[in-house]
Parts: structure tokens; sequence; C-alpha cells
């Protein structure tokens, strides 16, 4: 290939140097800053692993207090934000909406965006991470035709979200500990993932020095294709077009169409780039399916028990154990996300709003780097060689 590496999609080349997530594939393990994902999704919340994710360490108690008040004090979005929104037709996809509104964050907070400056960084990693339950339970609460329900400060990051998400103006909404638990954990297990293609996007994108606000927006992008965080929605359509015609007696059925390679139908929420074992986020997001469902009365969900014989098939089948392909973290968070009253369009746009942590704090990483480049791939030219214009 002469003076260049040849590697479409990336399958041998280390694009940068990272310090804040470790992913051994065929061990099945996650680690954020050394951090292994089981325990700190059973034993912190959100906000601490969004702490740690930027700066390396969990915080201190002193520390924790002071960066939720800080994460607080910036839920609020410009009103002129709300302007924006309705220009959207109602019946748009939140990715489409919630792309549009990353986006458009560009364009009103122009006091952080000096990247050479590590606070006005900081400022709008904060911004972000604060905004971004805001921005989606506003696209939510535009597809309804509902008002739209401000923060409420007093809450935490999660039960603050659940509330905007489900609250009206006419009753008093309370936010349910089992089902804040649940999401807190969703958010938890998504929040980073190294070099994903939607990480690399915002690396790549904010490689140019580009402010921060559209580079989150080129990820959100990037994490709507079903291959990437679409999955989960593409997962929950697949599961409920199995039940639809006849469900678990089906399964067969369905497997052998996902085992013709012309059929173009994928198990999704199956398979993975870097896991070759076991997804360890897809174990506790079904460790939380089961806790939800049983604490809200679903124990015989239907889809929970399509999803478990789906896996039990695959796990025995030689298609897949030849192949290495075991359930992702999108196989269960959807189960979990309708249990709690989120509907299937707004999957990917919660991935998101968990995943901007990441997306931040890698952009930050790269740009405190002094030796940082723009991101500049080659190509191998296989067009016309050079020719006359008659
Ligand atoms: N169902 C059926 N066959 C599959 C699947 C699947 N879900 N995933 C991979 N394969 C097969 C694939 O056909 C190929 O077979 P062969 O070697 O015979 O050609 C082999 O397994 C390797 O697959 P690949 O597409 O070359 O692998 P990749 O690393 O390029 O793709 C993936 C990884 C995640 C895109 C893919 O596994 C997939 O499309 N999965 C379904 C979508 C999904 O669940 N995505 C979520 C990923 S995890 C979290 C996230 O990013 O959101």
């Amino acid at each position: 290939t002469g003076m260049f590496t040849y590697d479409p999609g990336f399958m041998a080349t280390a694009a940068c140097e990272s310090a804040i997530t470790y992913i051994d594939g065929d061990k099945g393990q996650l680690l954020y800053r050394g951090y292994p994902i089981d325990q700190l999704a059973t034993n912190c919340d959100f906000l601490s692993v969004a702490y740690l994710i930027m700066n390396g360490e969990l915080p201190s108690p002193d520390q924790k207090r002071d960066f939720d008040n800080l994460v607080t004090h910036h839920t609020l979005v410009h009103e002129q934000m709300h302007t924006f929104l309705q220009g959207f037709r109602r019946d748009a996809h939140p990715m489409a909406v919630l792309t549009g509104l990353v986006g458009a964050l560009s364009a009103f907070y122009h006091d952080s965006t000096d990247i050479t400056n590590p606070r006005h960084r900081e400022v709008s990693a904060i911004r972000l991470i604060a905004k971004l339950p805001t921005l989606v339970a506003m696209a939510y609460k535009h597809s309804l035709g509902q008002p739209f329900i401000y923060p409420q400060n007093d809450l935490s990051y999660t039960g603050n979200f659940l509330r905007m998400m489900f609250a009206t103006p006419c009753d008093d909404y309370q936010v349910n500990d089992v089902v804040e638990r649940a999401l807190d954990r969703i958010f938890i297990l998504h929040a980073d993932h190294e070099q994903n293609a939607s990480t690399s996007t915002v690396r790549l994108c904010g490689s140019s020095g580009t402010n921060p606000f559209a580079a989150i927006a080129a990820g959100v992008a990037c994490l709507w294709g079903p291959a990437h965080g679409g999955a989960n929605e593409a997962c929950l359509n697949m599961l409920e077009s199995i039940q639809a015609q006849g469900g678990v007696a089906k399964v067969g059925e369905f497997m052998e169409k996902v085992k013709d390679k012309n059929s173009g139908v994928r198990l999704m929420g199956f398979g993975h780039r870097v896991y070759k074992n076991y997804d360890p986020r897809a174990k506790l997001m079904q460790e939380t399916c089961r806790e939800v469902l049983g604490a809200l009365g679903l124990e015989n969900d239907p889809l929970f028990k399509l999803a478990m014989e789906l896996e039990r098939i695959a796990l025995e089948d030689k298609y897949f154990v030849d192949r290495k392909l075991y359930p992702n973290v999108d196989f269960y968070s959807g189960i979990v996300q309708r249990a709690i009253g989120i509907p299937t369009s707004l999957f990917t746009a919660i991935f998101a709003l968990a995943r901007t942590v990441g997306w931040i704090a890698q952009w930050n990483e790269m740009l405190s780097d002094p030796d940082y480049k723009i991101g500049r791939p080659r190509q191998l030219y296989t067009g016309a060689a050079v020719r006359n214009v008659k």
C-alpha cells in the first residue's frame, strides 16, 4: 500500500493516546480511569462517574458537592432555544432535533469557546453535561405538544431529568427511587467507551479547533446510526416485531434469517468490534432490567422473555459462537427504558445525554496535549489518471 497503512474501518489503527477508558475485549473488561464498570455502577452516582471521567479521580465529598452545584447551576438553556425548537416538526426524530439543539448551543455561549483556555474548556464541558438532560426533555415535550418543564435544582441530575420528562403543570410528579436509580445506572454504563465511532468523530471534528458545542453535535449525529447508538432503538423495534409475529415461538425462524447473509437482517444489540466476550455492560443492564421490571410489577414482560430466549439460543448457536458475538449494551437497555416510560424513539438521545461526558472528556484530553494535530487521514486513490478536458 505504498506510503500509507491501509486500514478501512480502523481495525488495527490507534489514533490517539488516552488515559480515560480501558477495554479488554477478550476478557470482557471495562474500566473508567482504572475502576471496573460494575463497581462504579453499584457504588457511585452518574455525576461522580462524570467527575471521575473528566478529572481522573473520584470526587471527595466536598468536591462532589461543589461539582453537583456547578452542574445544577447550568441546567437552564437560553429562552431563545425554545424558539429554535418550535421550528421542528412535532414528528421529527428526537436525534434530528438533538443534533440541531446541541449545535445551536454554539450560537449562545460565545464566552466559553476559546478552546486554548482550559477554564473555557471546563465551563463548556459543564454546560454540555448540565444542559443535555434539559434539551432531551425539551425534544420530548415538543413531540408531545406539552409545555416544557423547567429544571428543578434541588433534585438529583437524574431525578431532575425524569421530572422534566414526565411532569406536567397539572400534576405533582414524584420521582420513583427505583426508576431514578435504574436510569442513573444506564447513564453510568453509557458514559464512555474509548475510541468508538462517535468519540472518534468528536475528536476529529474538534481537532480542527472548532467550538465544543459543534464538536459534540457531530458526535450526536454519528451516534444516531443503527450500527452504533441507534442499535437500542433498532433492537426494541426488532423485539416488538418478533413479538407481533408470535413471540418466543418465532425465535427459531428469526434466527435463521439472521444467519442468512442475504437477508440483511442482524440480531440488533449483538456483536461488537472490541468485545469478543460478554459485554460487561450488557450483564449489568440485564440485572437492572430484572430489578426494574420486578419493582414495577412487570416481571412477565414478554419482550424481556423474548430477549432472554434470543440470547440463550444465540450463545449456543455455532454462527454466534464462531464469530464471538455476545449481547452488547444496547440489547437490554431498551427494555429498561420502555419499562420506565421512555418512548423508543428517545432511546438514542438518552445514550447521547450520557455519552456527552465521555465525548467532552476525550475532546478536552486531546486539546490538553500540546502536541495534538488536526486529524487528517490519507487515502489510496483509485480514480482516473490525469486527463484533459476536450
Ligand atoms: N447479527 C448477525 N451477524 C453479525 C452481527 C449481528 N448483530 N454482528 C456481527 N455479525 C457477523 C457479521 O455478519 C460478520 O460475519 P462474517 O465474518 O461471516 O462476514 C461477523 O459477525 C463480524 O461482523 P462485522 O460486521 O465485520 O464486525 P464489526 O466489528 O465491523 O461490527 C457491529 C460491529 C457492532 C457494528 C456489529 O456487530 C453489528 O452490526 N451489530 C448490530 C448492531 C449493534 O448492536 N450495534 C451496537 C454496538 S455496541 C454499542 C454501541 O456502539 O451503540
